[in-house]
C-alpha cells in the first residue's frame, strides 16, 4: 500500500501516482510498468483515516506493507494531520502489516532521527538517501532486526550490488552525519524556513492572493490556492499558471526554485543571512507582480 503523491524511487510496483516528476509532465504512471505489477499496489489518499480503515477491511490479511513519506515532499510539501501517523502505526500493528517510513527526503534534514524522532513513532523499516551519502550516491534501509535477518547472507532475501557499501560514499556519509551532530543545525534551519514562509505569506496577504505555504524545518512549498493542502488532490488545486509566472520572475531575478509546484523546496544553513534575505525580497516582489 502507498499514498497518492508519494514517490519511492523507480520500483515498478511503487511507480504509481508517484508525484513530482511524473506529475509535472502529466503522466503519473510510468510507461513500461506492467499492469500486473501495478495491481499489487493499493493507492490511498494521504491523511485519510477512513480510506485506511476501508482498505484494511477490504483486504483482510493481504496487506504485506505500507510505505509512506511521513512528511510528504513529492507533491509539494505536505504535513500529516495531528494523529494521522500514530493512527497508521496503530492500524498496521493491529493487522500485522509492516510500516515503512520513506525518509529519503526527511532523514537528517528535519532532525537527525527524521520524522520518526519528531513524531515519536517507530516504523518497522526506514529508507534513507540523499543526506546519508553526504553528496555521494548512496541509499540505505534498515529496521527491526528480525526483518533485517531475512537479508542475505543471513537470510534468503537477495541483496547485493557493485556499489553496496561503497567505501567512498560511506566515508562521505559518515563525515556528513558527524557534522550534523556537531553543528546541530535543525533549530537554525527551522528559523530560516519560518523567515521565508512568513515573508511570502505576508506578501500574498498584502496582494490579496490565496497562498498556502506549508513549512517544517528546511522544507517548504508554495501552493497558489485557497484550499489548505492535505494531500494529492488538494495539491492539484494550486494555480499552475500563477506558479509558472512566479517561478520565472524569481528565476529572472536570480532565485532558482524547482521548476514545478510539486517539488518541495529545501533550505540549507549556507542560505542564512544575506542570501536568504535576498531570496525573500525577490520572492515577495514576484508575488506582488502576480
Ligand atoms: C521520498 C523519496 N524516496 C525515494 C526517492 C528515490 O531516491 P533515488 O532518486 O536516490 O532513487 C526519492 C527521490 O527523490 C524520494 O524523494
Amino acid at each position: 500500500m502507498k499514498f497518492a503523491g508519494c514517490y519511492h524511487g523507480h520500483s515498478d510496483s511503487l511507480l504509481i501516482k508517484a508525484g513530482s516528476g511524473a506529475l509535472t509532465h502529466g503522466h503519473p504512471d510510468s510507461a513500461g510498468v506492467p499492469a500486473s505489477f501495478a495491481r499489487e499496489t493499493i493507492v490511498l489518499p494521504y491523511n485519510d483515516r477512513a480510506a485506511l480503515d476501508a482498505a484494511f477491511a477490504a483486504n483482510p490479511g493481504q496487506i504485506a506493507g505500507v510505505i509512506i513519506e511521513p512528511y510528504c515532499g513529492n507533491v509539494g510539501f505536505i504535513m500529516p494531520d495531528a494523529g494521522y501517523l500514530a493512527y497508521l502505526r496503530e492500524i498496521t500493528a493491529k493487522h500485522g502489516t509492516l510500516l515503512i517510513f520513506d525518509e529519503v527526503m526527511t532523514g537528517f534534514r528535519l532532525a537527525r532521527g527524521g520524522v520518526q524522532e519528531l513524531e515519536n513513532i517507530t516504523p518497522d523499516l526506514t529508507t534513507l538517501g540523499k543526506i546519508i551519502g553526504g553528496g555521494l550516491p548512496v541509499g540505505a534501509f534498515g529496521g527491526r532486526a528480525d526483518i533485517m535477518d531475512h537479508l542475505a547472507p543471513l537470510g534468503p532475501v537477495y541483496q547485493a550490488g557493485t556499489l553496496s557499501g561503497n567505501p567512498l560514499a560511506m566515508a562521505a556519509g559518515i563525515a556528513a552525519l558527524r557534522l550534523l551532530e556537531e553543528e546541530n543545525p535543525y533549530a537554525r534551519l527551522d528559523a530560516l524556513g519560518r523567515q521565508l514562509r512568513d515573508a511570502v505569506l505576508a506578501a500574498a496577504k498584502a496582494k490579496g492572493l490565496a497562498l498556502q505555504c506549508p513549512q517544517r524545518g528546511a522544507m517548504f512549498s508554495l501552493f497558489f490556492t485557497p484550499t489548505p493542502v492535505r494531500e494529492y488532490s488538494t495539491a492539484l488545486t494550486g494555480d499552475a499558471a500563477l506558479f509558472r509566472k512566479f517561478f520565472h520572475t524569481c528565476l529572472e531575478n536570480g532565485v532558482y526554485l524547482a521548476p514545478s509546484p510539486y517539488e518541495a523546496a529545501f533550505l540549507s544553513t549556507a542560505h542564512a543571512g544575506a542570501d536568504l534575505d535576498r531570496a525573500c525580497a525577490v520572492m515577495t516582489a514576484a508575488i506582488a507582480t502576480l
